[in-house]
């Protein structure tokens, strides 16, 4: 299949067809999505979480990403990839200049993801400018987890809620491609769509959104540390994971493994001399 293009995801949505996006961190699981066809890789700093075992995704440093969007791209030729800015790495405008070039140049990314709404408009802006494609993250934006006092539904109160609204229609003005909307109520994911042209990916966010986006290891249940509300689960793979290396270790301990079929042959009669 062809690699999908922005345009490409404009006309989806402007058709209503929904986009379809999953994260993924490496050579083999971004094999297996694109595989499976989705539209679009997020190579998200979630992988702090879920790959690397922080408690977080504060901690995550643009060497682990570019480790991670390498290995995702050489596993996807054929798919459009978006790879998230992490946190500190933009906190000024050329820093992210920077780590943006960096991403793409480096990593192989298509789209650079960064978390923030009016505050990162001028950024956003510039590196648009600059000639990079810019998803926006606003709603719950895991990065800036302690200010928002936790793993919590955003936008339920009116404040929060019109911010989040003008937040999108900043992020549109300052020429972002697509919006990534995280934990906010079905009502105002649906107003948030209707009222800016570009495409919005809701994770948390109801099906009124242009798209969806779940967490690989969410999906597959291959996480179980912490399974939000709007996560669902399609598989238990790490159930069967763990499953089928218990019988493994089983195998090794009683000698059923391996069997003659994994073992190599060697002529009789040289074995008869090796010793001589
Ligand atoms: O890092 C990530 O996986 C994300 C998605 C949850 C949108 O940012
Ligand atoms: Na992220």
């Amino acid at each position: 299949m062809m690699k999908k293009t922005i345009l490409d995801f404009w006309k989806m949505s402007r058709q209503q067809e929904k986009i379809t996006m999953v994260t993924a961190y490496d050579y083999s699981s971004a094999g297996l999505v694109e595989k499976a066809g989705a539209d679009m890789i997020l190579v998200g700093d979630s992988l702090g979480m879920v790959v690397l075992g922080y408690e977080s995704t504060v901690p995550v440093s643009m060497e682990e990403m570019l480790h991670h969007a390498k290995a995702a791209r050489r596993g996807a030729h054929d798919t459009f990839v978006v790879v998230d800015l992490p946190f500190m790495s933009y906190a000024t405008i050329e820093d992210a200049m920077h780590n943006a070039a960096r991403l793409v140049k480096e990593g192989g990314a298509d789209a650079v993801k960064m978390e923030g709404g009016e505050e990162i408009r001028e950024m956003a802006a510039a590196l648009v400018k600059a000639g990079i494609p810019i998803v926006g993250h606003i709603g719950l934006t895991p990065q800036t987890i302690t200010k928002l006092g936790g793993f919590k539904v955003q936008g339920k109160d009116y404040d929060s809620a019109r911010r989040i609204f003008h937040d999108a229609r900043a992020l549109e003005e300052a020429g972002v491609f697509m919006l990534v909307l995280e934990a906010i109520p079905a009502k105002l994911a649906g107003k948030i769509t209707e009222a800016i042209d570009i495409p919005t990916i809701g994770i948390g966010a109801s099906n009124e959104c242009s798209g969806q986006v779940l967490v690989y290891h969410d999906l597959l249940g291959l996480y179980d540390k912490f399974v939000p509300k709007f996560v669902k689960q399609y598989d238990t793979l790490g159930i069967k994971a763990v499953e089928a290396l218990k019988r493994y270790c089983a195998d090794v301990r009683t000698g059923v493994f391996p069997a003659e079929e994994h073992s190599y042959k060697i002529d009789e009669e040289i074995m008869n001399r090796i010793d001589k």
